[in-house]
């Protein structure tokens, strides 16, 4: 959480910073603030969106060839001015920006305290600042210095950036457990919480690691350990394009990235699976694949909507390899002492690939013997470094805060590793390989096809927005899709929602229901049609509202719904793919019809890289 840039070189560095963070805003969004070098090292900073810290600066003089800026998603201290970032020292010599949490904030605070500081805001940020001047002022030392000997002290995770009023060239960055990528210019240097700020700019990144430290100025780059060793910086080409993190004519990055669900899952396959042929090639995962074949179990782990994804792939990897498959909350996994014996295969699956509950899940499984597969979006990430093998999803750039195109393309990559496997074992017959394979293929089809309703959606949005509660069932491979539709709905239209397996309604939420309770079916032609039915009948009994995802061309459905939603028909274990689209379409429209900022939701970070 929260977005960090920093900027030097020979342009002017103000709209570099305001024009990145405004791309890290899907980070946190509490406040916004920018430390420059101008006649002095100065700070501005506000309480609100970067929109709103443009607009109170307006007319001031900006001009300054480096600086760095912070977009924050509150930890310690409530979103307010003075809690912004960037902080100054007690000094005003140093200016810092921080993403992560420092864990003995307290009693560094202290330490400083009995030293006669105090301090203007609540932050652990503050603290870190000022214990690291404390060190540069008694060691009489450089900041670089200064801060390898306070990095030492402490424990938690971070990524800073600092600027010194006396060396008014150089930014010290460092990291541990939250993301750093550096672009490297031509007499410049950019960095950021993500490439996305340097875009523009250069193709050249350096994603700087765990316990490094980096001394940026226009022209050097110098990497180093926290035991002062210089590291060659490694240097990576990107291949993104600046338009995939714009919106591209949508009203949203939500409903963009919805729409582009045709195209993400098309890329997903492409190159992996040729149905004609009858092969799926994959090779990030290709060494390990005998290790999965036999594993003796296989852990998911992830969370929220990633989480959702493994469940999805419990069912699918249960039923095409015959492994047992456990699915874990990253967040309990990572504190309590699981089992974890060598050979077992974790994988992780998550969008950012810096969720720091599924990142030391993971470190601690791999500590342990187990084999780590990374299924992640985003290319260069701490999980997907981490991960021994894995896949990425290929979807792009997802911004909007909700997550959409990432856990379709995450089905996607999950159910073609089970394919693969579940073929080399021989526990899915040639003829239900050959037809998964070519009905796979078919998926981004029935994907453009399925959105082709969304103004049907858009109405039923319209119709049930001033519902309090939603209720969402689901049986099979359609249960994990109702926990994802209501969480999508409760995080773009604040409207509480619960998702369920279908029969398990009879055992509690079904005293929730009366006449005022949406009840959202996922309902298509598979094996549980006719229990789904019931279920149905049960909630039109007790005069609740009855809204289906149902196949197209099922009348039998559509006539005990007070309204449809339509997909094509697919194979049960594919249906996921379909079926959470009108889904994100009605959490989107909600979201839309209520007023809500659907692509900053309140309280909500994009990337969750605090514990
Ligand atoms: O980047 P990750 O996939 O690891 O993120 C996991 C969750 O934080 C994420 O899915 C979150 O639940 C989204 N807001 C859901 O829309």
């Amino acid at each position: 959480m929260c977005g960090i840039v920093g900027y030097t070189g020979p342009r002017e560095a103000y709209p570099i910073i305001i024009k990145g963070l405004k791309r890290l805003e899907y980070r946190g969004y509490d406040s916004t603030g920018v430390a420059l070098q101008n006649g002095g090292l100065n700070v501005y900073k506000k309480k609100g969106k970067v929109a709103e810290l443009e607009e109170s600066i307006v007319g001031v003089n900006l001009h300054s060839h480096i600086g760095i800026g912070h977009t924050r998603w509150a930890t310690h201290g409530e979103p307010s001015d003075r809690n912004a970032h960037p902080h100054q020292s007690a000094s005003g010599q140093l200016a810092m920006i921080h993403n992560g949490i420092i864990e003995n904030y307290s009693q560094l605070k202290q330490e400083l305290i009995n030293k006669g500081y105090s301090f203007s805001s609540d932050t652990d940020t503050e603290v870190l600042l000022n214990f690291i001047e404390e060190i540069k002022k008694n060691n009489n030392c450089s900041l670089e210095e200064a801060v390898r000997v306070a990095l030492k002290r402490v424990t938690g995770a971070y990524v800073i950036l600092l600027m010194d009023a006396g060396d008014p060239g150089t930014i010290i960055a460092a990291r541990k457990g939250s993301p750093l990528v550096i672009g490297v210019g031509k007499g410049e240097h950019f960095l950021g919480s993500d490439a996305s700020p340097m875009l523009e700019y250069t193709k050249e990144v350096v994603y700087v690691n765990d316990y490094e430290l980096a001394i940026v100025k226009p022209d050097e780059l110098i990497l180093k350990n926290l035991g002062n060793e210089k590291i060659t910086p490694y240097i990576q080409k990107l291949d993104i394009e600046l338009a995939a993190i714009e919106k591209g004519g949508y009203d949203h990055f939500m409903l963009k990235e919805i729409f582009e669900q045709p195209r993400t899952v098309y890329d997903c396959l492409r190159g992996r699976l040729d149905a004609a042929e009858g092969t799926i090639t994959m090779s990030g995962i290709q060494q390990y694949a005998e290790q999965i074949m036999n594993a003796n179990r296989i852990v998911m782990v992830a969370c929220g909507t990633s989480w959702h994804a493994g469940l999805v792939a419990e069912y699918i990897f249960e039923e095409l390899c015959r492994i047992n498959v456990e699915v874990e909350y990253a967040s309990e996994f990572r504190y309590r002492n699981p089992v974890i014996n060598k050979g077992d295969v974790i994988i992780a699956i998550s969008q950012s690939g810096e969720t720091a509950d599924t990142l030391v899940a993971i470190e601690n499984a791999k500590n342990n013997g187990a084999i780590i597969l990374g299924v992640v979006n985003v290319v260069g990430s701490s999980i997907a470094r981490i991960s021994h093998a894995g896949a990425y999803t290929h979807a792009g750039p997802e911004i909007g805060v909700a997550s959409t195109k990432a856990f379709t393309a995450q089905l996607a990559v999950l159910t073609m590793i089970a394919l693969k496997i579940g073929y080399m074992k021989g526990t899915i017959p040639q003829k239900r390989y050959m037809q998964l394979l070519n009905e796979l293929q078919e998926i981004p089809e029935k994907v453009a096809w399925t959105l082709k309703h969304s103004d049907t959606i858009k109405a039923l949005a319209e119709k049930y927005k001033d519902a309090h509660d939603f209720l969402y069932l689901g049986r099979g491979y359609n249960f994990p899709v109702a926990l994802e539709g209501a969480l999508k709905l409760k995080e773009i239209s604040y409207i509480h929602a619960e998702g369920y397996p279908a029969a398990e309604m009879k055992h509690g939420p079904i005293a929730l229901v009366d006449e005022n309770l949406p009840v959202v079916f996922v309902a298509t032609k598979d094996p549980y049609h006719e229990k789904i039915m019931s279920n149905m009948q049960e909630i039109k009994a007790r005069k609740g509202k009855v809204i289906s995802v149902i196949t197209e061309g099922d009348e039998t459905s559509a006539s005990l719904s007070d309204d449809v939603m339509l997909v094509p028909e697919a194979d049960e274990i594919l249906a996921p793919m379909l079926t959470v689209i009108p889904l994100q379409l009605l959490a989107y429209y909600t979201g839309l019809a209520k007023g809500c900022d659907v692509d900053k939701p309140r309280n909500l970070a994009k990337s969750v890289t605090v514990e």
